[in-house]
């Protein structure tokens, strides 16, 4: 493998690209805008114009529940945001690490690998590192010590429950639900209440300021004026949305989500069980940073609940160590054309 390795988290909501080089870190929305065949913007431009463009344009996020759904604008994308971290220069190859979830079939993992295999840009080395596995590393988590961590990396599409161990994953659950499910909670709310439609980039708006995961403990009176359309007249119209009614109407979700991490626990051999007590388990990914999302599943899974910093970018900081790291080359592996 070359020096020139980038290390790539193919997130649903966001695409993130690391330069083992440069140590830059592009986060970007995973969207692309096309009129027909040509792209007109992508990441979090694209996003500028979703919910806003006219017919002719499309804007799409080409994953979907954390797998490559349209593998032409994912190849696309990927080649855009290649474009976007090597700017000014014009770099027309490099070697490619992935970090790809466990829990999937094996047409989905060798999906990852094909759209940067076939596309443009030349790649002399393609390897794969298990996401949790970056993820631990990321966290900080010391791969030879022979203890077991839990993570759950709850993004916007998924959230990944796993057991790892001495660097191999032990138990891994890949849930299809994560923040944006929270979103269409919210919009069929309003949409109940009030007849009123209101777009994603609303209820995001709406998730991140208003909806608190254990409200008892913190309550507010927040609200939110939000502008949707009302179903009825066809209309624009504005509500208030208050903290309470996005709780509300979350909690079902947040009560799934719970029951998935105390599952786990439970089906966690008793001797890692042991390590989760003494070290508490790990919560990444964006969506970790919903309020009180951490004390609420440290109050009902009885177990302590660390967080860290920047949680949406924990795999590729993880991603980043491991690459500049020749003692933890190992956590890599190269698929064989016969694996997938
Ligand atoms: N402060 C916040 N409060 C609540 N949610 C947040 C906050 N900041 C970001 N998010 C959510 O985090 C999600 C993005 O996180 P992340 O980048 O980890 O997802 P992803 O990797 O693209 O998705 P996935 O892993 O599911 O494929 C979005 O749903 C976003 O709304
Ligand atoms: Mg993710």
């Amino acid at each position: 493998m070359s020096k020139h390795v980038y290390g790539i988290d193919f997130g649903s909501d966001h695409l993130k690209i690391y330069d083992g080089i440069t140590k830059k870190l592009l986060n970007e929305r995973n969207m692309i805008a096309k009129k027909g065949k040509e792209v007109l913007a992508s990441g979090d431009q694209a996003y500028e114009m979703f919910e806003k463009a006219p017919k002719e344009i499309s804007v799409i996020s080409p994953m979907s529940y954390g797998v490559v759904a349209d593998i032409g604008s994912m190849s696309l994308l990927f080649e855009e945001f290649f474009k976007k971290i090597n700017a000014p220069k014009k770099r027309k190859s490099g070697d490619f690490c992935i970090a790809i979830p466990t829990d999937i079939s094996e047409v989905e993992k060798r999906a990852f690998y094909d759209l940067i295999a076939d596309s443009k840009i030349k790649s002399k080395d393609i390897v794969v590192v298990e996401k949790p596995v970056a993820d631990a590393v990321g966290l900080g988590i010391d791969m030879d010590a022979k203890k077991g961590a839990m993570i759950v990396n709850m993004g916007a599409e998924t959230t990944e429950i796993s057991v790892v161990s001495q660097g191999g994953i032990v138990l891994s659950k890949f849930l299809r639900f994560g923040g944006k499910q929270l979103e269409l909670d919210i919009i069929e709310m309003v949409k109940k209440r009030y007849n009123l439609v209101i777009g994603q980039k609303s209820a995001e708006v709406v998730k991140i300021d208003l909806l608190n995961a254990s409200p008892q403990v913190d309550e507010s009176n927040l609200n939110l004026k939000v502008v949707g359309r009302n179903v009825i007249s066809g209309l624009p119209s504005e509500k208030v949305i208050t903290a309470d009614m996005v709780n509300d109407a979350c909690e079902s979700s947040l009560l799934r989500l719970l029951d998935e991490i105390s599952g786990m626990i439970e089906r966690t051999p008793p001797e890692i069980t042991l390590d989760l007590e003494s070290d508490g388990i790990y919560l990444t990914g964006g969506s970790s940073s919903i309020t009180n999302l951490s004390k609420r599943i440290q109050d009902t899974c009885m177990i302590k609940v660390n967080t860290v910093r920047n949680p949406a970018l924990s795999v590729a900081n993880g991603m980043a160590m491991i690459l500049a790291n020749p003692k933890l080359k190992w956590l890599l592996y190269t698929p064989r054309e016969d694996e997938y």
